[in-house]
């Protein structure tokens, strides 16, 4: 029997599925929900040390649907969380009390100062957290505080920010690293070296949903404008699982060990298990569970056991990382093109050695033998 259990970072996991930061973990109450629904963490919506400087706008998501209505993009406006830091600090620890088993990570997030980063890592230490996911990677709002992607698009800051959270964590790190960049392996790289024990992406990719062709105004309209926001869902699973495997490659070549979570258009076992296969140690669903709701985690569990039952996979390192191995470079492709070709175009039948007569194709092998 297949299991999902796993270990990462040192942190037990009764599956691999974990809540990407974001509306599904934005208060003790859906916290406690998502737990009791059977995921193998939750990832909490970032916080930072002042939520008076955090002011959410309506509407903050616009969606794009298939002609059949399904929804397949969804693009947001919304910042980290605007609830107090003490009352996170409080929930964090009920929490805590209330579900001793249960995974919390802290996703954090601050300004580029050395204080405010120690400050939040060791206060949200204190309640109990497993582990901490940094946010260098929300795309609007925060870059014009020089947070957020503004840190992730700057090899340098994030290099040094991850040094002072090193300093400062006695749990697990993991970087969430932007998309919104020319080489997430660079990125991948520039907080690795600084000794975090994981990176998570990708966070939601800048975009533009659309243009109303009636009122000439960009979507989502806040009063009349708005801004480029975070795109995530199904559309972006594509650019997510390449993104994936390229920091999974810098894992595998350059810090064997490191953990991986993958993330981007998660919604069932099956992507779950892509995601794997391309060296994602746990998976992250968010827009997905705002779709489908907290017991969307039971059919992705059912469908990544029937998954590794079909393949005689025991746990998730069986599998994890095993089609990285299938990617080359379009010159390689060539060549094993043409010598596929060659082969097929080479008469089977053709004895080489006597040992390979065969009493079942005797006639044509003599044949062969008689055309040369
Ligand atoms: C409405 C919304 C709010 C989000 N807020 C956060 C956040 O506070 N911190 C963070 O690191 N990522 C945030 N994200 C990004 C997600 O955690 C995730 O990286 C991204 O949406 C891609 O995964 P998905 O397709 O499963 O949603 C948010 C995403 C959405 C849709």
């Amino acid at each position: 029997m297949p299991t999902l259990e796993t270990t990462v970072d040192g942190i037990k996991l009764p599956n691999p599925f974990v809540i990407g930061s974001g509306p599904p973990g934005t208060n003790a109450n859906v916290v406690g929900k998502a737990l009791e629904e059977g995921w193998g963490a939750v990832i909490i919506k970032t916080i930072s040390l002042e939520s008076s400087k955090v002011t959410n706008v309506a509407p903050r998501y616009a969606r794009l649907r298939t002609a059949s209505k399904e929804i397949i993009g969804w693009q947001n406006i919304e910042l980290i969380s605007d609830r107090p830091f003490e009352v996170w600090l409080d929930e964090l620890k009920m929490l805590k009390d209330k579900y001793p088993d249960g995974v919390v990570i802290a996703s954090v997030m601050e300004e580029y100062e050395k204080d405010r980063w120690v400050e939040i890592i060791e206060r949200v230490q204190a309640t109990g957290v497993a582990g901490f996911e940094l946010n260098f990677s929300c795309p609007h709002g925060l870059p014009e505080r020089k947070m957020g992607a503004a840190m992730g698009q700057s090899l340098e800051i994030m290099h040094e920010v991850t040094g002072w959270v090193m300093g400062a964590a006695k749990i697990p790190v993991w970087a969430k690293l932007t998309p919104n960049v020319t080489s997430i392996a660079a990125g991948a790289e520039a907080a690795l070296s600084a000794g975090c024990q994981g990176v998570a992406a990708i966070n939601t990719i800048l975009s533009v949903m659309g243009v109303d062709l009636e009122t000439l105004r960009p979507e989502p309209t806040v009063e009349g404008y708005t801004v480029p926001g975070g795109y995530s869902c199904t559309a972006v699973k594509p650019i997510a699982l390449r993104m994936v495997k390229e920091c999974a490659e810098v894992i595998r070549d350059k810090f064997p060990g490191r953990s991986l979570s993958a993330i981007g258009g998660i919604e069932s076992g099956k992507d779950a298990a892509q995601f794997i296969l391309l060296g994602g140690d746990t998976v992250q669903v968010c827009t997905g569970v705002m779709k489908m709701g907290y017991d969307c985690v039971k059919p992705m569990q059912d469908e990544l056991l029937a998954f590794m039952a079909k393949h005689n996979f025991e746990t998730i390192a069986d599998f994890k990382g095993h089609s990285l191995q299938y990617f080359t470079t379009h010159a390689d492709l060539v060549r094993r093109q043409a010598e596929a070709k060659a082969a097929k175009a080479r008469p089977k039948a053709v004895v080489a050695k006597d040992g390979e007569w065969k009493g079942s194709e005797f006639v044509q092998q003599s044949d062969a033998l008689a055309r040369g």
